[in-house]
C-alpha cells in the first residue's frame, strides 16, 4: 500500500460510497509527497537493546525521584508499586535475582511487576519516552526519562540511591537487570519457518468442523445489557440481535407517528434530517414535494427499498434490502402522511 493511498484512503473511501455510480475509481497520482528526512526523525525513536537509537543525557535518582512524585506517581504510587491504574511496576525481584538475572517469584503465582519481567533496560527507557506519562505521552526530555529510569532502578536495588544513569553506563545496567536471562527466544514464532504453540491442525480446505462455528447469547444472558439492536452502530449489515421483547417503539402501531427506532437502527438520519437537507432531502421536504401524488405509498416504497438519483441531486440514495416489507410499508405510510409535519 502506498504512503499517500494510506494517507488519504478514509476520505477517498467516503467519497466513493457517496458517488459510487459517478465515480467508481479514484486516483491517487499526485496526491501527497515523500516524507523528509527529519519528520522521519521525528517517528524514528525506537531505542534498541544495542542502545542503538539511545539519545545522549544523564539523570540522577534524585532528579528522578522528584520527577517521579510530579508526573508518575499519581498513577503508579510513590514507590511504583500501586495497582490502582495498572499493574505494579517495581516489587518482587531480589537481589538475588539481580546476581542470577532470572527472577525467581515467576516461577510462583502471585503478582507480577513491571521489574520482574522487562528482560533489556533499554525497553523500560524507549517505552517511558514513547508513551508515558499516559496522559501526555511524548512530553519528557531524554535527560527527564534518564533520570526517572534511573529512580525506578534505585528502587528496584539495580542502582544506589546515588547513582546517575547515561548513555554510556546504561550498558552495565543491563548487567544487573534482574529478568535479563529469562526470557527465551526458543519457541516456533521467532524462526521464520517456525510453528506457533498452538494444538490446532491447520485446514484450509473441507474443514469438518468449520461450518459448526458459531456464536450466540445464552438465554440467561439475552437481556443483560438492554436490547442490543438499539445499541449496535447504525452503519452496514449488522444490525445487534434482538434481545428484550418489548416493542422497538412505542409508537409502532401508529403509522403516522415517527418511527424513529427505524430511522435511527437503519442509518436514514445519517443522511437524512427531519427537516433540514444533509446528505439527502430532510424527510419533511420529501413528504412536500409528493404530497399530491396518489400512489405516494408504493413510490416512497419502491424509493427505500430500490435507492435511487436524480431527484434532488448527484448523491444516491443506498438501496435498504435489509428493510423487512411492513418495516418499509411503516416508513412510506409515515412520509405519505407529511413526516414529521
Ligand atoms: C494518568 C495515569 C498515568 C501516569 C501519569 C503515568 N502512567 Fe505509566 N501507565 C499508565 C497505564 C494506564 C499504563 C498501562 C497502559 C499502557 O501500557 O499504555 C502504564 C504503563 C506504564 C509502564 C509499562 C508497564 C508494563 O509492564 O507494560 C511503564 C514503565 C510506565 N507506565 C511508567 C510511567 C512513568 C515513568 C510515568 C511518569 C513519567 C508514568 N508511567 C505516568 C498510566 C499512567
Ligand atoms: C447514505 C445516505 C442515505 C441513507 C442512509 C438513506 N438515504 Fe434516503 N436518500 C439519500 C439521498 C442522497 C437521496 C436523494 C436521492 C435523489 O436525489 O433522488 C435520498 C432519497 C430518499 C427518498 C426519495 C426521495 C425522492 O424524491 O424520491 C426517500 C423516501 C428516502 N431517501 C428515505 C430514506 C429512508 C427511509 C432511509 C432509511 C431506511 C434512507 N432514506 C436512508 C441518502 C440516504
Amino acid at each position: 500500500m502506498s504512503r499517500s493511498f494510506k494517507r488519504f484512503a478514509l476520505p477517498a473511501l467516503v467519497a466513493t460510497v457517496l458517488t459510487l455510480p459517478a465515480i467508481s475509481a479514484v486516483a491517487f497520482e499526485g496526491v501527497g509527497r515523500v516524507a523528509t528526512p527529519s519528520e522521519i526523525a521525528k517517528w524514528d525513536i525506537d531505542v534498541r537493546p544495542d542502545f542503538a537509537g539511545l539519545p545522549a543525557g544523564e539523570g540522577s535518582v534524585v532528579d528522578g525521584e522528584t520527577l517521579w512524585i510530579e508526573k508518575c506517581s499519581s498513577c503508579h504510587g510513590d514507590f511504583g508499586d500501586a495497582n490502582h491504574v495498572f499493574a505494579p511496576l517495581i516489587g518482587n525481584t531480589t537481589l538475588q535475582d539481580i546476581e542470577t538475572g532470572r527472577v525467581a517469584a515467576l516461577t510462583q503465582p502471585g503478582v507480577r511487576t513491571t521489574m520482574m519481567k522487562v528482560p533489556t533496560v533499554s525497553t523500560l527507557w524507549d517505552f517511558i519516552n514513547r508513551a508515558m506519562p499516559w496522559d501526555k505521552p511524548k512530553s519528557l526530555s531524554p535527560n527527564e526519562v534518564y533520570a526517572i529510569v534511573a529512580y525506578m532502578l534505585s528502587l528496584a536495588e539495580v542502582v544506589p540511591y546515588d547513582f546517575v544513569l547515561n548513555q554510556d553506563n546504561i550498558s552495565s545496567v543491563q548487567e544487573r537487570m534482574p529478568n535479563r536471562n529469562g526470557m527465551t527466544t526458543d519457541h516456533g514464532m521467532w524462526e521464520i519457518d517456525g510453528k506457533p504453540d498452538t494444538k490446532n491442525k491447520a485446514c484450509m480446505k473441507n474443514c469438518k468442523d468449520a461450518a459448526e462455528i458459531s456464536s450466540f447469547l445464552p438465554d440467561f444472558a439475552r437481556s443483560a445489557h438492554g436490547e442490543l439492536v438499539k445499541q449496535n452502530r447504525e452503519y452496514g449489515a449488522i444490525r445487534g440481535a434482538r434481545t428484550t421483547d418489548e416493542p422497538l417503539n412505542e409508537d409502532m402501531d401508529s403509522a403516522t407517528s415517527a418511527p424513529t427506532d427505524l430511522l435511527g437502527a437503519n442509518a436514514c438520519l445519517g443522511c437524512h434530517g427531519m427537516e433540514a437537507k444533509l446528505v439527502g432531502p430532510g424527510f419533511s421536504e420529501i413528504a412536500d414535494k409528493y404530497k399530491d401524488r396518489q400512489d405516494s405509498v408504493t413510490y416512497f416504497s419502491e424509493r427505500i427499498r430500490n435507492g435511487g438519483s436524480g431527484n434532488w441531486g448527484a448523491i444516491p440514495m443506498p438501496p435498504q434490502p435489509q428493510l423487512k416489507d411492513e418495516e418499509i410499508k411503516q416508513l412510506a405510510d409515515w412520509l405519505a402522511a407529511g413526516a414529521p409535519h
